[in-house]
């Protein structure tokens, strides 16, 4: 079915299938939700975790980016999902980058996007996430897409967007990693992680939800010296866990050919190409954080078995995106399916018990 579907909508502008397909997940949201809840997910006691202090009744989650201003959040847990994040949302409406800004690579199995955080802007989004949830919603936010907007004023924006979100969510994400502006990557930097943890902390006390971080990842092996200082002031301030990882600049082992790629221009790539660099970092993580984080393993996951190899690196909780567009909203379910008959293949009782045992 999923097939016929990609068919129709690989025949579109990246951007235009990735709208019609929202519009699609919107007339869903409005009116299948109690029928596609009873069909598709897969709930089974060995696929639920308690992290963050919430009941996640399985750890495929839905990526940040897909569902940006929240349009059809309701329909993410319907479809099996055991988390969604959304977002990136930015303190004010920004129209991201010009268009064309949205590439697939079929022979990768791959995308590459150069978005530059469109968003909503935090009041419209808040305003969308009224109702009852039914999984741990996160709320993934990034700073407002403007190079003027730096230093004491980038991190007001961080904490105007925090305010009018986080009382709607069950955590909150900061995307410090965002690699679509030229001055999205600075609060990775340890000095400029602690100032904007620092700044955001009189609003965590207003609001307090468990804080996440979503990390790039590394352009070779992994810095451990960079990671443990970060971890360290992550420590510092409370931080309860992180998203490894964003999408990579880098375009090194890709089938697509190399002047296919070049033509495409800057942007973040997704998809299995960034799998091996997201699952080192995670590793890495899992080793220096002593599992005292909750670290959620994103970036190439397209199978059961990709999803169980990155909790046996590290991940308690895993999320996708581009894998979505290639497979359908079915692989969610086919991945819990799949995790439950790997975990019993290995004699194992519980996904949690694989849970870093190849970091
Ligand atoms: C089109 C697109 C837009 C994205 N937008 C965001 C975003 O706004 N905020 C964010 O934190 N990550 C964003 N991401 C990154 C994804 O959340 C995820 O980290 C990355 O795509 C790797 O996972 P995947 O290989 O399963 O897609 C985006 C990814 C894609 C493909």
């Amino acid at each position: 079915m999923y097939a016929l579907i990609r068919s129709l909508l690989f025949r579109l502008e990246a951007e235009q299938a990735h709208a019609v397909a929202m519009l699609g997940a919107r007339v869903l949201a409005a009116c299948a939700v109690p029928l596609l809840r009873r069909l598709l997910p897969v709930r089974h006691p060995a696929l639920e975790q308690r992290r963050l202090g919430l009941l996640f009744p399985g750890p495929v989650g839905l990526a940040a980016g897909l569902d940006k201003d929240a349009r059809a959040w309701p329909l993410w847990e319907a479809l099996g999902f055991g988390f969604c994040e959304i977002g990136s949302v930015s303190a004010r409406p920004c129209a991201g980058n010009p268009r064309p800004r949205l590439f697939r690579l079929p022979a990768d199995q791959a995308l590459v996007n150069r978005l530059g955080l469109p968003s909503d802007g935090a009041m419209a989004v808040a305003a969308r996430l009224q109702g009852p949830r039914r999984v741990p919603l996160g709320i993934n936010v990034a700073k407002t897409h403007d190079p003027a907007l730096c230093g004491l004023a980038a991190i007001e924006d961080f904490c105007h967007s925090y305010r009018c979100l986080a009382p709607r969510a069950d955590y909150v994400t900061l995307n410090v990693s965002c690699p679509n502006t030229p001055d999205g990557r600075t609060f990775e930097e340890p000095a400029a992680l602690e100032a904007l943890l620092s700044g955001l902390a009189p609003a965590r006390r207003e609001a307090p939800v468990p804080l996440l971080l979503k990390l790039s990842p590394p352009a070779g092996p992994p810095d451990l010296g960079h990671l443990a200082e970060l971890l360290a002031v992550a420590r510092a301030f409370d931080v309860a866990g992180l998203v490894i990882a964003n999408t990579t600049p880098a375009r090194d082992g890709l089938r697509t050919p190399a002047e296919q790629v070049r033509r495409l221009g800057p942007g973040g790539l997704s998809g299995p190409p960034l799998a091996a660099r997201a699952e080192a970092l995670l590793r890495a993580a899992y080793r220096l954080s002593d599992g005292r984080l909750t670290l959620i393993g994103v970036g190439g996951i397209d199978s059961a078995e990709a999803a169980y190899r990155r909790l046996r690196a590290g991940a308690s909780l895993l999320q996708l995106y581009t894998a979505l567009v290639y497979h359908g909203p079915g692989l969610v379910r086919s991945i819990h399916r799949g995790l439950l008959a790997l975990v019993r293949r290995d004699g194992l009782d519980h996904v949690a018990q694989a849970v870093g045992l190849d970091a």
